[in-house]
């Protein structure tokens, strides 16, 4: 499924920062319990990250390998990975890849050497065509590596949404990202050959302080429409009166599939 968002806010750096940054303000931490999850292999381990935007996991993660390890990082927007480029500063050897994870070239570097694992936070739902997506992770992993998807579940943005439907359309795209894509991902891989698939889920809670600062992170995402923003701001701005801050359902899947 499509998004109707245009292309540059999807892959927009200071829209994603702006998200990144007000996710932050949470009842758990999400960076520790990604780090957490970091599944056993070598520490020379050979890693690909699949849409790394301006490298947050590629950051976090690659501080649990060794110089011998090597790291890339996948994605569309020039603009995110001459970001990481200029942030990068762990052990790893770091290479980046401008180019679509929807096309067989992104991953030519891994037909000669295969990967332990395969990883993409927040990403996958942009692509045209997950079964063969699957299939390019699948061809570049070694016998026993790792798939590691990290996603919304359902019940994600629950509170605004809430708030957004009765004042213009969400778009289908938002229900599929929440409710269809994991399981999805999960059909998909078994279909393709994967062995195993190893769950693991995070019930999170994002805080919004006030309604304005709620706003600039509705403005900074897809599901933005302009026009609403005073009755929205009033409808948050209630919470807020009531419950001395906006909470936002953020639950957290981690599907970790073993080839
Ligand atoms: C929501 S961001 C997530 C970035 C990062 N993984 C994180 O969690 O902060 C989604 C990323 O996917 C990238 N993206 C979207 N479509 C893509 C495609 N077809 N191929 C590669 N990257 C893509 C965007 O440019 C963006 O950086």
């Amino acid at each position: 499924m499509k998004t109707n968002a245009s292309e540059e806010d999807v892959k927009s750096t200071s829209m994603l920062k702006t998200r990144v940054n007000s996710n932050k303000n949470s009842s758990k931490d999400f960076d520790e319990w990604c780090f957490q999850q970091i599944p056993e292999i070598p520490l020379d381990a050979k890693v690909l990250d699949l849409g790394c935007g301006n490298g947050k996991q590629l950051h976090l993660f690659s501080r649990a390998f060794s110089s011998k390890s090597g790291f890339w990082g996948m994605d569309i927007s020039r603009e995110s990975l001459d970001d990481v480029a200029k942030t990068y500063t762990s052990r790893p050897k770091l290479e980046l890849i401008e180019g679509s994870f929807d096309k067989e070239e992104s991953y030519s570097a891994f037909s000669s050497q295969k990967l332990d694992l395969v990883y993409a936070a927040y990403a996958l739902y942009y692509t045209k065509n997950l079964k063969n997506l699957i299939k390019n992770a699948y061809n570049s992993l070694k016998t026993g590596g790792i798939f590691w998807v990290i996603g919304p579940n359902s019940g994600t943005n629950d509170e605004f949404l809430k708030i957004l439907r009765p004042l213009h359309e969400v778009e289908p795209f938002m229900d599929y990202v929440f409710d269809d894509f994991m399981p999805e991902v999960i059909e998909l891989s078994k279909e393709t050959g994967f062995s195993s698939v190893r769950p693991s889920m995070l019930r999170n809670k994002v805080f919004f302080p006030s309604a304005d600062a709620f706003m600039n992170y509705l403005s900074n995402s897809l599901f933005y429409r302009s026009g609403h923003d005073d009755k929205i701001l009033m409808a948050v701005q209630e919470v807020v009166d009531r419950e001395g801050v906006f909470a936002v359902s953020k639950n957290i899947l981690s599907l970790q599939i073993r080839k």
